[in-house]
């Protein structure tokens, strides 16, 4: 079963890419774009219109796009930002370059999303922000959340990564509820660019800092905040600039997201009516997620069990591992334990306890990439595949 799956970005979207860039190549267009015009300004135009937020900047990764939300903020010494123990290392390391600190909080175990109750366990006077995951693309509903902030004066920052297309129950996109949000163009993502980022904020001070970081030069210069504009021609020093050839493949990428959101979200469907009466496999339907990946969840009495069921897996060619995702509490960067130098002083110093998710990320278990519906035959025989594998273990 293995040889036959599919791989990530499919081939349409090569060729997608493959027929901007010529074109834009063969008409000799700049290949840096310093004002942002082109199709820097188009991919902006597409994001800030999706996740309704009025300003967006593209850059080079969803990593610096990070950086420049937290930078945005002004963070000083001693500041915390609380985000989820279960999320991708980028969605708070970039905090290790402000003053600020990270405050790892736990999960609900039912949606897998930052819990608010844990939220709530970490505030303390010194807290900032909070940072949002939507994991795999399930929406993290943030009614309980925004209420926190609000009354504490926190800013939320959505990390949209894995969700491209995703919406809250009330159907407003994810991205539009944050004070920033950010969307990873990384290859694996569902609208790839190769390499890329955006940041989208609401506040036009804020905004033009996040400029200032990165953009050094023309886009620095035209900022609207008035001390910042004096700082044009170096910004903060760095450069978080997105090359126009990415900006074009993720034109494409936003193409191929939306092309296959419904598509996965019916595949989504069929692994939940299939495994519906499954006491081994536990699937989470989401009517608005954007399903990035298909996570399962394996119900094993003991790390033992669920050893031997990937084992087994394995054994019979069936493709179902131990989600790769590892809490951010067993990086090194997270434990406290680790010298970072001058920077650890404004870092972690203890580890933080969240035993949910823990127990979530070790139950979670990958299911192969599928987003098309000409991959139903193959889902619904890997499907009929685990559960054979439950009748014959259980
Ligand atoms: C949740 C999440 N946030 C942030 C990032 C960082 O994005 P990039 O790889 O574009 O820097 C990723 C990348 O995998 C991610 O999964």
């Amino acid at each position: 079963m293995q040889g036959d799956l599919p791989s990530w970005p499919p081939s349409e979207w090569y060729s997608d890419c493959a027929e901007r860039c010529s074109t834009y190549l063969r008409n000799e267009l700049p290949l840096s774009l310093p004002d942002g015009s082109g199709p820097i300004q188009q991919l902006e135009q597409e994001y800030s219109k999706q996740a309704r937020q009025p300003f967006a900047l593209a850059c080079n990764s969803g990593t610096s796009a990070l950086h420049s939300a937290y930078f945005a903020l002004d963070l000083g010494p001693g500041d915390e930002v609380i985000g989820s123990a279960y999320s991708f290392h980028s969605s708070l390391t970039p905090l290790l370059h402000t003053p600020a600190r990270p405050v790892l909080a736990d999960i609900d175990p039912t949606t897998g999303g930052l819990s608010a109750e844990s939220v709530l366990a970490c505030l303390t006077g010194r807290t900032r922000a909070i940072t949002v995951t939507h994991m795999y693309g399930y929406p993290v509903e943030l009614d309980e959340i925004r209420i926190i902030a609000t009354e504490n004066n926190l800013y939320i920052i959505e990390d949209c990564s894995h969700a491209h297309g995703a919406q809250f129950l009330n159907g407003m996109p994810v991205g539009s509820i944050g004070d920033a949000a950010v969307f990873s163009l990384q290859e694996s993502k569902l609208a790839p660019a190769g390499e890329g980022g955006l940041l989208l904020m609401r506040d036009e001070e804020m905004f033009d800092r996040a400029v200032a970081l990165g953009h050094f030069g023309h886009r620095a210069r035209h900022v609207s905040t008035g001390a910042l504009s004096q700082l044009g021609d170096t910004g903060f020093g760095l450069k978080y600039r997105m090359h126009p050839l990415a900006a074009l493949c993720g034109l494409a990428g936003v193409e191929l997201a939306k092309k296959y959101l419904p598509e996965r979200r019916i595949l989504a469907e069929i692994i939940s009516r299939s495994l519906s009466e499954s006491r081994l496999f536990r699937f989470r339907w989401h009517p608005t997620a954007s399903y990035y990946l298909f996570r399962l969840s394996v119900n094993a009495r003991s790390s033992q069990e669920l050893s031997q069921l990937y084992a087994t897996a394995d054994d019979r060619g069936i493709p179902l591992r131990k989600a790769s995702m590892s809490p951010l509490t067993s990086l090194p960067a997270f434990s406290g334990q680790v010298e970072l130098g001058r920077l650890e002083a404004g870092w972690m110093t203890t580890p933080a306890v969240v035993p949910m998710t823990l127990e979530y990320a070790n139950q979670l278990a990958s299911m192969p990439r599928l987003w098309a519906l000409d991959h139903s035959d193959l889902l619904r025989e890997l499907l009929e595949s685990l559960l054979q594998l439950e009748r014959d273990i259980t």
